[in-house]
């Protein structure tokens, strides 16, 4: 039951939608997942839960969800509703098994919480059979085009931080250098944060091809001006990752040098405020787009407004890490 003060236009005459988390997960997709199903519930429209993504999909794996369904969700990571990262979708025959389950379900128009591999399902799940689909973007990596922030991200930075704390403490202790490796699988975001509030003495992204050799004259010269640790980020989309810049430390240096990869402890835990804020706006705005009768587009959020943008533009054009923030981590660690 709509309450009157709430009431959205619905000119596309939307009465039924599907979501589903797909990819990677991230914290915060249960709070968009929550805010998809009841915003729906409070616009009058049924809201039914793909489970494992488009796996789950094309076998069927549906049902509908009640604002109750998502109740003491909004703090938990991963996602209530599963999530896969399915091969069978990436043929068109795969596809079709999919949208027959979302016709027999009734569906006018699908959200897809999730990165870019995810949003290229929904985009040919609409080129070739027609069913709206709306994007969300669920991801750590923060590598999307058309939004600040992705859902997720908030919270990765802090865990990723939060490790580098303690590896800083021993790392202090034991006069080592430290190359840790935070995820970003082409992307250097995670990786230019942690950097600057961790107080990195260098960082490597993918974004920026320099020489792996450069690290070895930052080491030495850190040494010189009497540091006794460093702590190094690596991107994991960085050549060779941290295994290779450690090698380059220790062949060029000789120093003691540990390597620290913080891996999946990264996609895990409750999600902090920002995603489970920026997850609640996301997913109320994916409904309000498929009731303005939008579709195959992302919904993201720039400077604080709602911003759409074309599916295929999420991943075709590239979203730049702050080059600001990149010369303010070397002005720093000085
Ligand atoms: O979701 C993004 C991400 O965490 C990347 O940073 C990472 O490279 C990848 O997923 C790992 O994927 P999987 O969980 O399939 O190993």
């Amino acid at each position: 039951m709509t309450q009157p003060d709430m009431a959205y236009p619905n000119p596309a005459g939307i009465k039924r939608v599907a979501v589903l988390t797909s990819g990677g997960d991230a914290p915060g997709m249960n709070a968009a997942i929550r805010a998809v199903v009841r915003t729906g519930a409070q616009q009058g429209i049924e809201v039914v839960g793909v489970r494992r993504g488009f796996s789950g999909l094309h076998r069927g794996e549906v049902q509908l969800l009640g604002p109750r369904d998502v109740a003491n969700t909004i703090q938990r990571g991963g996602t209530i509703l599963l999530t896969a990262r399915s091969h069978t979708w990436r043929s068109p025959e795969g596809r079709a098994k999919g949208a027959a389950v979302l016709r027999e379900w009734g569906v006018d128009g699908l959200v897809v919480i999730g990165g870019d591999g995810s949003f290229h399902g929904g985009y040919f799940l609409q080129e070739e059979h027609g069913i709206p689909v709306i994007g969300v973007p669920g991801t750590i990596d923060n590598d999307l085009y058309g939004t600040d922030h992705t859902i997720g991200y908030f919270t990765a930075v802090e865990t990723a931080l939060e490790a580098v704390d303690k590896l800083r403490d021993t790392g202090a202790s034991h006069e080592r250098i430290f190359v840790i490796e935070v995820m970003g699988r082409h992307a250097g975001h995670i990786a230019l944060d942690v950097a600057v509030a961790g107080g990195a003495e260098e960082v490597f992204i993918p974004e920026d091809k320099k020489p792996i050799g450069d690290v070895v004259n930052i080491v030495k010269d850190s040494i010189a001006k009497g540091k006794r640790g460093s702590i190094i980020i690596v991107a994991e989309g960085y050549d060779g990752g941290a295994e290779a810049v450690a090698q380059a430390i220790h062949a060029g240096t000789g120093l003691e040098t540990r390597v620290s990869i913080l891996g999946h402890i990264q996609r895990g835990g409750t999600p902090v405020s920002s995603d489970r804020i920026l997850a609640s706006r996301l997913g109320e705005a994916a409904v309000y787009a498929l009731m303005d009768g939008k579709k195959g587009v992302m919904v993201g959020r720039i400077g604080g407004g709602i911003a759409y943008t074309p599916l295929h533009e999420t991943w075709e054009k590239r979203k730049d890490v702050s080059r600001d923030l990149y010369r303010c981590a070397k002005m720093l660690s000085i």
